[in-house]
């Protein structure tokens, strides 16, 4: 193999990683882009509060216990602030509301998903979760009540009453509804998937190394074939 030819690959092996990345994260035209930074400690700290005093009231994180929080090095969250949030609750319990499935049902008349791998598990990810906490709006067509029309809800009919009050806000609130559907869609995307941060390093590792390797190899090659002429 020539060094054209490895090149090549390497350029064709980086921009299929990408390309999946970017399948991954949802081709929807309809959505929303989610302004977020999952290495970003302050926001998934704002998105963490916004989830527990809001969120929670009807989803839980089952699948995030109070002291698997204290794990990630990118919440950075201490042994007192994990105590504060989980309250009567046992450190090793996982996030979980305190809404009955049937009051939950009574109320809503569905069952509010649990929100652990909510990111990985809808199209769009983040993107989507900011689309939908931002996509309360009028039905256009008159049908479905306010507070029920949400435009990128699948069939727009939604049983989760409007979480943020995006419907009835003031237009100066604006923005702090975005930061806050931000900030919680990053909390989201972070705990449905809490080792990215370090995968991401670790790919970086791995392609800084194969392109020294190549690099070694060139020169290797051109040593060796210095006197064929
Ligand atoms: C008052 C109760 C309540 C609160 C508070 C609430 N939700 Fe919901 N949520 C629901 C219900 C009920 C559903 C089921 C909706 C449906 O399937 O029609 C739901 C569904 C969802 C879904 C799934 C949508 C889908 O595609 O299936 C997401 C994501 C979600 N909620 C995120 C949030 C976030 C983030 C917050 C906090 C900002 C929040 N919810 C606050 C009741 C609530």
């Amino acid at each position: 193999m020539n060094m054209k030819s490895m090149l090549l690959g390497l350029v064709a092996a980086t921009s299929m990683m990408v390309s999946t990345q970017v399948l991954a994260s949802g081709g929807d035209m309809h959505l929303k882009h989610a302004e977020i930074n999952v290495a970003d400690q302050e926001q998934l700290l704002r998105g963490l509060t916004v989830f527990t005093d809001v969120c929670m009231g009807c989803h839980s994180a089952k699948y995030v216990t109070y002291k698997g929080l204290m794990d990630y090095p990118e919440l950075g969250i201490s042994r007192e602030m994990a105590d504060e949030l989980r309250g009567d609750k046992a450190l090793t319990s996982g996030m979980t509301t305190d809404l009955s499935p049937e009051d939950a049902k009574e109320s809503y008349g569905k069952v509010p998903p649990d929100l652990s791998l909510i990111v990985p598990g809808r199209r769009g990810g983040a993107d989507y979760i900011y689309s939908l906490l931002t996509g309360y709006t009028h039905d256009p067509a008159g049908k479905v009540a306010d507070g029920n029309y949400n435009e990128v809800f699948p069939g727009h009919l939604i049983a989760m009453p409007d979480p943020l009050s995006w419907l009835d806000h003031d237009e100066a609130d604006t923005a702090d509804l975005e930061k806050q559907a931000n900030d919680v869609s990053a909390f989201l995307a972070f705990i449905g998937d809490p080792h990215q941060n370090e995968r991401r390093a670790i790919g970086g590792y791995v392609m800084g190394f194969l392109l020294l390797l190549a690099l070694v190899l060139f020169l290797l090659k051109r040593e060796i074939w210095k006197d064929v002429h």
